[in-house]
């Protein structure tokens, strides 16, 4: 049998071929809570409101041009003037009065650095994650192992579906693991469970096609990589840009016990319809040189030694000058019905297109009466491997009895201090299959599954088995500003 300790060195040792650098940009504050969309509904009132993170010079028209001139930024490194939008959440009481949700510590926009050769966002480049008509998903619940994905598993609509969020957070349990639920809980379960409130996140693609800054739909100039964070790139999009991931915490607690409903601002009481827009506004030999240079894998800004940073009182005061059109708009509510009188549509079916464009008050109280949406998942809701506490070193059972070894590989962000050379050497190149990254207790574990053969030489009738590891590797303590 083989050593065990040994077996780990070597797991550790083969972590260090796995890109693990990013930084996580702090956003910390909204610049405004309003319906904007200069990606979707240039020129016009959007049909529903965002959650605007970034640049403050955002408005109907914005460019890279406007963004970067902009005075200020909500995030907390001032060379950062993109935009970062979301729909907003809101609580509709019985009634159909609404309220938002309250933010907790405006938004994090990982900027993870998967790839070889990674581009920076060129000058006018901007990008749309995400369907706003969306109110189904066909896939299983949970994801099967990303070991396991077929061509089906992958194609690029079911990829955008599994870049979708929603985090239950309990921080006194074991954390979920990122992008583990494709769909807004229902508030029975959100008040049983997720005593934090719910993170919602959003991954976008990362593959470009090397020369369009903008497509048509605003996605199709660039597509997924095929495990949606990591793997690769398909044909026609092989250049890398940073990938994007966008956290936001929403405390849904805060209206625990309360009778009413979740919905997003887009009128979508399931989540299948969260989507996200983001406009680069980094001047492009900057970004450039930060992704060259940032690649301390503990992921903080301050440890990127071109960054400037700013606090977070700085970043809260950096606010979008509102336009005159929207100023019968109170999107925060109290107010009756959603801002911009988005009706709610639970599908399953694809929800109509709203129009954008109007500026009239909210009419409310005509809002037919919303139950909680059907969303059964086709598979148990059982704690996948990515669920394993970095604590939990031992090795656990799994699936159809697949052995995992869950390592801690340390609380170093020294990737030097988790290599081990010459365990390597001695053994064969695992083959890293899949890698996901949650947050706990304050610091961000990336998981790292890798298959490798070995030899069970005490066992001479099996003598090759195959194993799954998994790799909990923290990516350095930060104050997340989002607990
Ligand atoms: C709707 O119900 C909420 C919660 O009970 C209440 O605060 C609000 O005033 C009501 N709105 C209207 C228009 O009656
Ligand atoms: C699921 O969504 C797709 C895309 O919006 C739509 O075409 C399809 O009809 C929906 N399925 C059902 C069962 O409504």
């Amino acid at each position: 049998m083989s050593n065990p300790v040994a077996r780990i060195a070597f797991l550790v040792a083969s972590l260090s071929g796995l890109s693990n650098a990013f930084w996580r940009m702090d956003c910390h504050s909204r610049t405004g809570l309003a319906r904007i969309d200069p990606l979707v509904d240039p020129g016009v009132v959007s049909d529903h409101s965002h959650a605007i993170h970034g640049g403050n010079n955002f408005g109907f028209t914005t460019t890279y041009d406007d963004l970067i001139n902009s005075e200020c930024t909500s995030c907390l490194v001032t060379q950062d003037k993109s935009a970062y939008w979301t729909p907003s959440l809101h609580f509709m009481y019985p009634n159909g009065t609404t309220e938002v949700v309250p933010q907790v510590g405006g938004m994090l926009a990982y900027y993870l650095l998967y790839g070889d050769n990674i581009q920076a966002f060129p000058k006018g480049f901007q990008l749309l994650a995400g369907n706003t008509r969306l109110r189904n998903f066909t896939g299983p619940v949970p994801d099967p192992p990303k070991s396991l994905w077929t061509a089906a598993e992958s194609t690029q609509f079911a990829l955008s579906q599994k870049a979708i969020g929603f985090n239950c957070l309990d921080y006194s349990k074991d954390p979920e693991a990122s992008l583990y639920r494709h769909f807004l809980p229902d508030k029975a379960y959100l008040d049983a469970n997720c005593l934090n409130g719910l993170r919602l996140e959003l991954m976008f693609p990362s593959c470009w096609n090397g020369k369009d800054l903008d497509s048509a739909n605003h996605k199709s100039h660039m597509a997924y990589p095929n495990l949606v964070m990591t793997g690769d790139c398909p044909s026609g999009f092989e250049t890398r840009t940073p990938s994007l991931f966008y956290e936001t915490i929403w405390n849904t607690y805060a209206f625990n016990g309360v009778e009413g409903e979740f919905v997003l601002s887009n009128g979508d009481p399931t989540g299948y319809g969260y989507h996200g827009d983001f406009i680069a506004g980094w001047d492009v030999d900057f970004l450039q040189s930060a992704i060259e240079t940032c690649t301390n894998p503990s992921g903080e800004i301050t440890d990127c030694p071109l960054f400037n940073i700013q606090t977070q009182a700085e970043a809260a005061q950096c606010l979008l000058n509102v336009p005159s059109e929207l100023e019968n708009d109170n999107c925060a509510g109290p107010v009756d019905g959603l801002c911009g009188n988005v009706p709610i549509q639970s599908g399953p079916q694809e929800a109509t297109a709203l129009s954008p464009g109007s500026t009239a008050a909210p009419t409310g109280g005509s809002l037919a009466p919303y139950s909680t949406p059907i969303v059964t998942p086709s598979t148990p809701l059982v704690p996948t491997l990515s669920y394993l506490s970095p604590t939990e070193a031992a090795t656990d059972s799994y699936g159809g009895g697949i052995s995992i070894a869950a390592v801690n590989v340390g609380l170093e962000s020294d990737p030097a201090t988790t290599a081990a050379p010459s365990a390597a050497s001695e053994q064969p190149a695992g083959h890293i299959v899949s890698t996901t990254i949650y947050t706990s207790n304050g610091a961000v574990y990336e998981i790292a599954i890798e298959e490798v053969d070995i030899t069970v030489t005490a066992q001479p009738t099996q003598a090759a088995k195959h194993r799954r590891h998994t790799h909990h590797r923290r990516r350095g303590s930060h104050e997340h500003g989002l607990l």
